[in-house]
């Protein structure tokens, strides 16, 4: 298939890319860089010993996406592109509205006018919020807490409302739950700008001596260690996923939701054990107090994924750890800003 990638070169659409490329699919990369850099391109050549069709295009110019379709013609679209930090999002609501929800319209826009109507959304466990029911089901209550989540929950009903609208449309919501590790060459990997948010990419850089130690948020919550539990998986697991979409969307068309998660939830603690095992060394860490929005407990029921898209999440913690560190120790500072 030809596949159209926006947000192509960030984590999870550059570890797609590759498997994709690996199934025999022809993706075709967008991104604007905001959040990630041009060197992942030439990455993405060593992995894969090809050439990577790359436009530098932000999906809210309609204008430069029109252009796009005149030149190339896609079978389907997989739309990463987003920015994804829950704390930005509360201090600056209009860009995360205006990047998620206005570039998903656009882009739909476009693609509807090219008869493009196949189409796959990252999404994420935010739309479930605290959960009240482990594990999260897919028919579990939605409710989001933040800018950031709002603009997700937004996005699905845009797109189940579109197929409502045009039952042309077949799109598939995957929500992530904690996609983590790198690809296995260490090529590429997750190069956040700045103080990293999330669990895993902090731990890399305590461990790579960019930072000296973990704060671990909370360890007071009502789970065997104290700490929080998560649903990790890793992110050629989490590719693959979306190759698996894109095939269940060429047979099953209609609207859908999916978790794609392993199943199984794993604490702070569990996860910092994990690297140390991996690294060999000790990542220094103290507890302070839990972030505020924080749930104690989420992990996803995975069956639904397993059924619709014969996918599981097989790759075990110490491969994501294993995984995540190679990426980390042969590039300690990320990617060069220039290619
Ligand atoms: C966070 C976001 C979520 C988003 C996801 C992916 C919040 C409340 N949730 O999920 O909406 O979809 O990232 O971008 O921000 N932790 C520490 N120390 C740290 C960092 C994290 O102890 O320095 C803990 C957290 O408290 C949590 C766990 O590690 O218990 C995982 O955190 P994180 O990687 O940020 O993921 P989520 O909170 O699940």
């Amino acid at each position: 298939m030809r596949v159209l990638l926006t947000g192509g070169t960030g984590f999870i659409g550059s570890h797609t890319a590759v498997e994709l490329i690996e199934a025999g699919h022809q993706p075709t990369l967008i991104d604007n860089f905001s959040n990630s850099k041009p060197a992942v391109l030439d990455r993405l050549r060593d992995i894969t010993g090809t050439d990577i069709d790359f436009f530098e295009i932000d999906v809210r110019d309609e204008q430069a996406l029109e252009e796009l379709m005149n030149v190339r013609s896609f079978d389907a679209v997989i739309h990463f592109a987003a920015p994804k930090a829950v704390e930005e999002s509360v201090r600056r609501p209009l860009h995360y509205y205006q990047n998620s929800v206005g570039g998903t319209a656009t882009l739909c826009e476009v693609l509807d006018r090219h008869d493009v109507r196949n189409f796959v959304y990252s999404s994420s466990a935010t739309v479930y919020g605290m959960p009240e029911e482990l594990p999260v089901t897919e028919d579990s209550p939605l409710s989001v807490l933040n800018p950031y989540g709002r603009t997700k929950l937004v996005c699905e009903y845009l797109l189940e409302d579109l197929h409502t609208s045009d039952s042309r449309w077949n799109i598939v919501s995957l929500r992530y739950f904690n996609p983590v590790g790198a690809h296995i060459s260490g090529l590429i990997g997750e190069d956040p700008q700045g103080t990293p948010a999330n669990l895993l990419p902090f731990i890399s850089q305590v461990a790579v001596g960019r930072r000296e130690f973990l704060d671990v948020f909370g360890n007071d919550y009502p789970t065997p260690d104290g700490t929080a539990i998560r649903d990790y998986l890793h992110v050629t697991d989490l590719a693959e996923g979306h190759v698996a979409a894109l095939d269940h969307l060429a047979t099953s068309p209609g609207y859908d939701a999916i978790n794609l998660g392993t199943g199984r939830g794993r604490s702070v603690l569990e996860m910092v054990h994990a690297f140390e095992r991996s690294t060999g060394g000790e990542i220094p860490h103290r507890f302070v107090g839990r972030r505020p929005g924080d749930a104690a407990e989420v992990w996803a029921d995975v069956s639904k994924a397993e059924r619709v898209l014969g996918w599981t999440a097989d790759r075990t913690v110490d491969e994501m750890c294993t995984d995540a560190w190679r990426w980390q120790s042969m590039n300690p500072d990320g990617l060069p800003a220039t290619a």
